[in-house]
């Protein structure tokens, strides 16, 4: 079995209670004060006590997240780009008091989904925490909206996961950091490269994978398919697609796909290094950043979430980042080719922005094959259909 890489921090947290110890904690949990939590909340509950967030044990507390946000490190100096945190309604931070435990109770289902041990309870700008992390307090960026939107008290401390959210339609693709692990170890593969994407993978995606899998021993092909956007592509729908491209354009025993179940932050360059660090979590020991990662709009420069990387050190990072120049298909070469390897005119080189193609695959056309395989493109047109034109 091959060694899997450090995780970050270097041990792979574990706050999932289990067994007597879960019955116990869900007994006392029923009297304990209860917060309502959301969706996205209780995705990043989970994801902290499976350890993909390690080595955060909770959600931040004052003297962590005020590093975070200044310095994109935890009060420790452990790299960590992206506030967790846990956001209070008024009322509830006058009746909760530090050194108490309370529920995370789901605002939907009632379900007690953990407890939180309250270590700090404290109010943040959140204008500022937009400004740095986001690098905008723009309302119309759709990371702002919705930091800006939650109360602006927030309490930290340890958590433990007493129940598990349900896994969607394509449950048997959710595995844990820890099972990721084991599984690359068992199949060998010494470096592993993982690919974050919110979208179907079209050419310019499969050409930087594939590059990559030239250089390490296989493809991590890991979807983020928590809270997106209202005009992203439904990730059931991006599933079914990118079985589709797996099933015909890639080897079987060099890839694995498995989901990332986080909420998009569209935070662009400290999103990326959230990303990496995650999945070094999971086990990658590379990870690709091409061109605007987990960017929108015209927030962020092109190559910022690449250049974000040199503020930490290759030991610090313990991941290895592989950069990507913006890809495209060049019709004098006959191929998927970048600056760096095209000589051609601009003219030459297939560019179709994300509105065209949504436009095109609504109308049930499908974009050329040299921008979408067509057996992708034709999953996408279906879902188009499903997704923004439902028939009741
Ligand atoms: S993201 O928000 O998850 O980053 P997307 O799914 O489009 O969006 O991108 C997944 C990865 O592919 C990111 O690393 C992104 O930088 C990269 N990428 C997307 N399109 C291109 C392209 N045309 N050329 C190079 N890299 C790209």
């Amino acid at each position: 079995m091959a060694e899997t890489i450090r995780p970050h921090g270097g041990t792979l947290i574990n706050r999932v209670a289990v067994g007597a110890e879960r019955e116990g904690l869900l007994e006392l949990a029923k009297n304990l004060y209860p917060i309502q939590i959301n969706a996205w909340t209780i995705s990043d509950l989970n994801l902290i006590g499976i350890g993909a967030f390690s080595p955060l044990t909770g959600f931040l507390g004052k003297e962590d997240y005020d590093s975070v946000v200044e310095n994109m490190r935890l009060a420790d100096g452990t790299v960590w780009s992206i506030p967790i945190t846990l956001s209070l309604e008024d009322y509830v931070a006058d009746e909760i008091k530090v050194g108490e435990q309370v529920a995370l109770v789901g605002e939907q289902d009632g379900v007690i989904y953990g407890i939180l041990d309250v270590q700090s309870i404290y109010e943040v700008d959140q204008k500022n925490e937009a400004v740095k992390v986001f690098k905008t307090d723009d309302e119309a960026h759709p990371g702002v909206q919705k930091l800006l939107s939650r109360p602006s008290i927030y309490a930290g401390g340890p958590i433990r996961v007493l129940n598990r959210p349900e896994p969607g339609q394509f449950a048997e693709f959710y595995f844990d950091p820890a099972e990721t692990r084991r599984i690359f170890s068992e199949k060998g593969w010494k470096t592993v490269v993982g690919f974050q994407t919110r979208n179907p993978v079209h050419r310019a995606h499969e050409y930087i994978q594939k590059s990559a899998m030239e250089i390490v021993d296989a493809l991590f092909l890991n979807p983020l398919v928590g809270e997106t956007k209202s005009d992203d592509i439904s990730a059931d729908v991006r599933m079914r697609s990118y079985l589709a491209l797996l099933e015909n354009y890639y080897p079987k025993d060099r890839v694995f796909l498995g989901v990332f179940p986080a909420a998009m932050r569209y935070a662009g360059p400290r999103e990326a290094i959230f990303h990496a660090m995650v999945r070094k979590n999971y086990g990658c020991t590379h990870f690709i950043v091409g061109r605007d990662h987990a960017g929108v709009g015209d927030y962020y420069g092109t190559y910022e979430a690449q250049e974000i990387f040199s503020n930490f050190t290759s030991e610090e990072l313990g991941i290895t980042p592989l950069f990507f120049e913006h890809s495209f298909f060049c019709t004098k070469c006959g191929n998927m080719a970048s600056s760096k390897t095209c000589p051609h005119d601009k003219s030459e080189h297939l560019h179709l922005s994300g509105t065209k193609v949504r436009a095109l695959l609504r109308s049930g056309q499908c974009p050329p094959p040299q921008f979408t395989r067509p057996e992708v493109a034709e999953i996408l047109i279906e879902g188009m259909k499903e997704q923004f034109e439902p028939t009741n």
